[in-house]
């Protein structure tokens, strides 16, 4: 009997190298965007100690009580894998001393992120962000220029229809007392809510703001809402956002029910939509953090980021049809016909290859037509043909695929040849 084939885990899945190329195009127009910018990239652990997330993300939200992998090691410690990449970033400035560096810390990473969610398209167990982090500063211009940044790597990724959603939920001064008169409304109304938002109201009641049941958004239209209760600093702090957003002439929408997912969250809330339907649209999201640093053992210290899905922002290029034709790839397949061609093919291809020329074959029986289609699916502009009156006249054909010209050129000046028509110096 044949064995049972095992396949990838539920909600991850492989990248075949076409599509990876996509996702290196993304990667590619961040990192440009970020480093531009004077962001330097970081990279922390997929593994942490679990208690990482539980004091960051924190307990009570669905990321870590029901998302996260976490596990004994051999050693009985409690890791988990990462499911987002503030908290490691914070742990690293903290380790690393980052305190003592000119302040801010303009960091970006990219990064695999794991949560235990039911798959769906744009929503996956494993997925790819790329975020960035500003720790050290306080100032309005910086929740702007993060939002811009977002902003810009996504339209240059070609996107149509990006919106942007804004709100503030206040800092220590201001949201126990907003979050008293929420619970109070909510009471008041709690046999119109959903079953799972009366659950909400007592764990994290913010939450329940966000909520995607339609009974609980009935109530909310005339929920007290965070902007009319913000003290006098978070008030300005918010307004100096909305003056550096509209100076740039940047639109937005102030949602007064954006919340987000994560417990470390003080004033500024965004996120950015795509125009594809459905609950799993949002393409990055972020805000401040300005107690999070202190809670995890620094000295207080305010910061502010943002992280986007790779993979939802793909999907959304590729609903928009905005995914660019990759360049195709620079180079050279060598085909070669019968006995005495085989070692003189295999030596051009390792030659053209030390010579710095993308170049490819296969030594194998197979016909030069197969081998010319095995060329074109490669999609390499020329073909290097080599059979045995070639190898006796010291020869090759070189065939331009597109067109099917064919000429014969001398075997000791095709490296050259080659490397001129590709531009390589
Ligand atoms: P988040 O909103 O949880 O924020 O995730 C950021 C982005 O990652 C989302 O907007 C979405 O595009 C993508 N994403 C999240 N979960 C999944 C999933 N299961 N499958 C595919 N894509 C997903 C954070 O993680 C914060 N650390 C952002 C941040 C940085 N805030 C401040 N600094």
């Amino acid at each position: 009997m044949a064995k049972a084939q095992i396949q990838s885990v539920r909600g991850m899945y492989d990248i075949l190298p076409e599509r990876r190329r996509l996702f290196d195009h993304v990667m590619n127009v961040f990192s440009q965007a970020a480093d531009d910018a004077g962001y330097g990239r970081v990279e922390t652990p997929l593994l942490e100690d679990e208690a990482l997330f539980i004091r960051s993300v924190g307990e009570g939200t669905d990321v870590v009580d029901k998302e996260l992998y976490s596990f004994e090691d051999r050693g009985g410690k409690r890791l988990a894998l990462r499911p987002e990449g503030t908290a490691g970033v914070v742990r690293a400035y903290l380790e690393h001393g980052m305190a003592s560096w000119p302040q801010p810390v303009k960091l970006y990473y990219l990064e695999e992120m794991f949560r235990y969610d039911r798959p769906q398209e744009g929503r996956y167990r494993q997925h790819k962000q790329m975020g960035a982090e500003v720790i050290g500063d306080a100032h309005a211009s910086t929740d702007a220029q993060l939002i811009v940044l977002l902003g810009r790597v996504l339209k240059r990724l070609r996107l149509p229809g990006i919106s942007l959603q804004l709100n503030t939920i206040g800092d220590n001064a201001c949201r126990p007392a907003y979050r008293k008169v929420l619970v109070e409304y909510l009471h008041a109304h709690e046999q119109e809510l959903a079953a799972i938002d009366r659950e909400r109201v007592a764990k994290n009641p913010l939450r329940v703001l966000d909520s995607k049941e339609a009974k609980t958004r009935a109530v909310l239209e005339d929920a007290p809402q965070t902007l009319n209760h913000l003290c006098e600093d978070c008030q300005a702090h918010f307004a100096g956002v909305l003056e550096y957003l509209d100076d740039l002439g940047v639109s937005y929408e102030l949602n007064p029910l954006l919340v987000r997912g994560l417990d470390y969250y003080t004033r500024t809330v965004f996120e950015f939509y795509g125009e594809r339907e459905g609950s799993q649209s949002s393409l990055g999201g972020g805000g401040r953090y300005d107690l999070l640093i202190e809670q995890l053992g620094g000295s207080a210290t305010p910061a502010v980021g943002f992280a986007s899905g790779i993979d939802r922002v793909l999907l959304e290029m590729e609903s928009a049809a905005v995914v660019p034709e990759l360049a195709k790839v620079k180079g050279v397949y060598v085909a070669s016909l019968g006995e005495p061609a085989r070692l003189a093919a295999f030596r051009l291809t390792q030659g053209l290859l030390d010579a710095g020329v993308r170049a490819s074959g296969m030594v194998d029986k197979d016909s030069i037509g197969a081998q010319l289609a095995r060329a074109d699916r490669l999609g390499v502009p020329y073909a290097v043909i080599i059979g045995q009156r070639e190898v006796r006249d010291e020869t090759v054909i070189l065939r331009d695929m597109a067109s099917g010209a064919q000429e014969i050129v001398p075997i000791k000046s095709i490296i050259a040849e080659l490397r001129l028509r590709f531009g390589i110096t």
